[in-house]
């Protein structure tokens, strides 16, 4: 199978949104002393979901920005002691070409910080490349279908947490992404293999694709939580906020397409903004 376009859209849009995205209304933007800080909030916010709703369905993002948030939710989790085992995950994206067991794997990041401390099972946990059960290796153009598909059979995403790449991206849409894109095969961006690179042992290792809900998926969740720590994230953070819609920095299609967004961000990140 040729890899197909990085921007292309491979699944036909859904006939209506899943979950009926809020009207439109700015963000929400929070400017914490430190990342711990901003993690925690994110952290407590979903703690609050699952209280309300045992049955929530998360949307989840891997990445170092994430590691605290999951620290911060294990901690909160075990000392409310909030039963979670009705709940449903969707993480964004993950890297093709690994071996299954490959400790570089989203799947792995995530058993680590998440899944094995609060003790999900492999019902509850979704990848876009092998949805539930399914064997990995089987076509990933036919898994990404599939992954629309169990994302509605779910009922929708109640929150979806986000990082942003150094480039903008959100999961593995690269610049270039359109906003009505849906789950599909992508190839890497010379900036994101760049700075996977080190995880992988140089940047020829890197995978050069992966598999990742589209824009138009993640914005049909009915909460966005973006979050973004640290210097190296200020301008796309000033793009997010402030900048125009642009083809090449694909996070600024979210500030005015969804009406439920709350920004976490530290100081570093957010030195760019007035
Ligand atoms: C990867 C993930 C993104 C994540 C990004 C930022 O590329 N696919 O979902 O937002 O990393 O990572 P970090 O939090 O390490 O800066």
């Amino acid at each position: 199978m040729s890899p197909p376009e990085p921007h292309e859209n491979l699944s036909p849009p859904l006939a209506a949104p899943v979950s009926g995205a809020p009207s439109m209304s700015a963000p929400i933007v929070t400017v914490h002393s430190t990342k711990l800080q901003g993690a925690t909030a994110a952290a407590l916010e979903i703690c609050d979901l699952l209280d309300a709703k045992p049955d929530a369905v998360l949307g989840l993002a891997t990445g170092g920005t994430m590691v605290g948030v999951y620290g911060a939710l294990v901690e909160e989790v075990q000392r409310r002691g909030l039963d979670v085992s009705r709940v449903t995950t969707f993480n964004l994206d993950e890297y093709l070409g690994l071996d299954a067991g490959d400790p570089r794997l989203f799947r792995h990041f995530m058993d680590e910080h998440l899944f094995v401390p609060l003790g999900f099972n492999d019902a509850q946990v979704h990848f876009p490349d092998h949805v539930g059960a399914r064997p990995r290796g089987a076509d990933a153009v036919d898994a990404a279908r599939q992954y629309e598909e169990a994302i509605q059979a779910a009922g929708g995403i109640d929150l979806q947490l986000l990082g942003i790449g150094r480039n903008g991206h959100i999961a593995f849409n690269e610049p270039g992404s359109s906003p009505r894109s849906r789950t599909r095969v992508v190839e890497l961006h010379e900036v994101t293999r760049r700075d996977a690179a080190e995880t992988f042992g140089g940047f020829d290792e890197t995978p050069e694709r992966a598999i990742t809900m589209g824009l138009g998926t993640i914005l049909e969740a009915r909460a966005l939580r973006v979050l973004a720590f640290g210097a190296s994230k200020a301008p796309v953070v000033e793009r997010l906020l402030r900048g125009a819609e642009d083809l090449d920095i694909p996070c600024t299609f979210l500030r005015e397409r969804h009406g439920d967004i709350a920004v976490h961000l530290d100081i570093e990140a957010a030195r760019l903004l007035p």
